[in-house]
């Protein structure tokens, strides 16, 4: 009988054996519910950085399911560190700060060390402050979307001022965020080298070596259903707290009724232009000027003249907390006659391609009712915005 050489392993073969159950000597430490979110989280996070970095803005709706979907992962994680498996706790990612100086040191030397039996203590320490994180991610995230676009749970609580400052926090947290989880990737694939045990494997399988003399009584099993139970009523009340938030009356933004003569008269030549999107004083100063209205002569009879000014003094852009109503509210000179000739309103659309604004069906920019479908009630929302196809193309399969 002649003992045939054994064919090398294929990809996939390779792939199943690092990929294998726990080994005799190794035991699962990481339970099927903490994997999953991991990875998850991971994902999304990475969805989440793509999406808020270079979707363009009128995109929103996407960031925010992501984040809808971290904010479920994030709970699901929190009940689990309470009631999870030993080493999925929170307890358990607490270092002392011996244990971290102690750490610290030794992913800095070239030396071999033991593994801890959960997560290190660096790395612990990191990924609580991971959650932290993203739970003021989640919270700046919501202040900028209520300030900003006044909508969400927190549409009625944060102006428009504080909105953009909670932009600005977000956008700087997701860089710290960034650089968090690479210095989680470091420590991972430090400590994997110094210990010589593959931690990403670990994370795919749950598996680590089993130390024999590790006491094993003091630890707690994963109680599903006190988990399941909290769960719950965190979700309900999440739930029920964000909607009562956002039934709140709103300070910043209300319906407008049109007065027919504003339509009849001013909706003619074209659309009858949201009084926020200029301030008092330019309202006044074109309302003086009717005689030459770009170039038009448009005359009105005297009540007509104070049914349509009191309209537009008194809802003029001072009296709104809008995105709309801030960005136009600041005149830059004289030379600005248009709000499409606004250098802030050149800015935020700086963007699109010129010739859809010179060709139908918007025709000239400031028909901004085409794009923006909410264009009348003030808002200028980023859900609102659709761009029209330019006539005479096809519509892609
Ligand atoms: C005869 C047609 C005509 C009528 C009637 C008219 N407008 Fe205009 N209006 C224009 C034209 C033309 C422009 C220049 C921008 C454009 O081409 O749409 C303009 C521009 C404006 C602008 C600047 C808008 C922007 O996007 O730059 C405002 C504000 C405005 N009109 C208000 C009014 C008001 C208020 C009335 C009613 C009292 C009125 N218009 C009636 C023709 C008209
Ligand atoms: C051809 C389509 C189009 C027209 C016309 C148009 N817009 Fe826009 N507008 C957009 C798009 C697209 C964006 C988002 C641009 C971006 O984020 O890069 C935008 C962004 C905005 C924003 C910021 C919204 C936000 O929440 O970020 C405001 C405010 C705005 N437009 C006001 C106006 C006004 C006022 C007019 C009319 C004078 C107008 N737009 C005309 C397409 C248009």
């Amino acid at each position: 009988m002649t003992t045939r050489p054994t064919p090398p392993l294929s990809r996939w073969q390779r792939l199943r054996r690092y990929l294998r159950a726990c080994s005799f000597i190794e035991r699962e430490v990481w339970d099927r519910p903490t994997r999953f979110s991991h990875w998850a989280l991971a994902a999304m996070l990475v969805a989440a950085l793509f999406t808020g970095w270079f979707d363009p803005s009128w995109q929103l709706d996407r960031h925010l399911l992501i984040g809808g979907m971290i904010a479920g992962l994030l709970l699901f994680r929190l009940v689990w560190g309470l009631f999870g498996s030993e080493f999925s706790r929170f307890t358990n990612f607490m270092p002392t700060s011996k244990a971290l100086r102690a750490d610290v040191a030794s992913l800095l030397q070239d030396r071999l060390k033991l593994p801890t039996p959960g997560i290190s203590p660096a790395n612990g320490l990191i990924s609580l402050m991971l959650w932290l994180i993203l739970i003021a991610l989640m919270f700046s995230g919501l202040m900028a979307y209520g300030g900003e676009e006044h909508l969400g749970p927190f549409a009625s609580l944060v102006s428009f001022k504080a909105g953009e400052t909670a932009q600005r926090i977000h956008a700087f947290l997701s860089l710290v965020l960034i650089a968090l989880a690479g210095l989680h990737y470091w420590i991972v694939s430090r400590e994997s080298r110094l210990t010589r045990i593959p931690l990403i494997r670990g994370m795919i399988t749950g598996c680590k070596p089993l130390d024999p003399e590790l006491p094993r009584d003091s630890e707690r099993s994963a109680h599903a259903v006190w988990a399941m139970l909290l769960g719950m009523v965190l979700m309900f009340a999440i739930d029920h707290a964000s909607k009562t938030l956002g039934q709140l009356p709103m300070d910043g933004w209300r319906p407008l009724h049109y007065p027919t003569i504003y339509q009849g008269r001013c909706g003619s030549c074209h659309w009858t232009i949201h009084p926020s999107l200029m301030p008092e004083e330019r309202w006044r100063e074109l309302l003086h000027h009717l005689g030459d209205h770009f170039g038009q002569r448009v005359s009105l009879t005297g009540q007509e003249a104070i049914t349509i000014s009191s309209f537009v003094l008194v809802h003029a852009s001072e009296d709104w907390d809008t995105e709309a109503a801030h960005r136009f509210r600041k005149y830059a000179d004289e030379t600005v006659k248009g709000i499409s000739d606004h250098p802030v309103w050149r800015k935020l659309h700086a963007r699109m391609d010129p010739n859809l604004f010179a060709t139908p069906p918007v025709n000239k920019p400031n028909n901004c009712p085409v794009c923006h479908h909410d264009a009348l009630s003030g808002r200028f929302d980023r859900h609102a915005i659709h761009l029209p196809r330019p006539a005479g193309q096809l519509p892609t399969p």
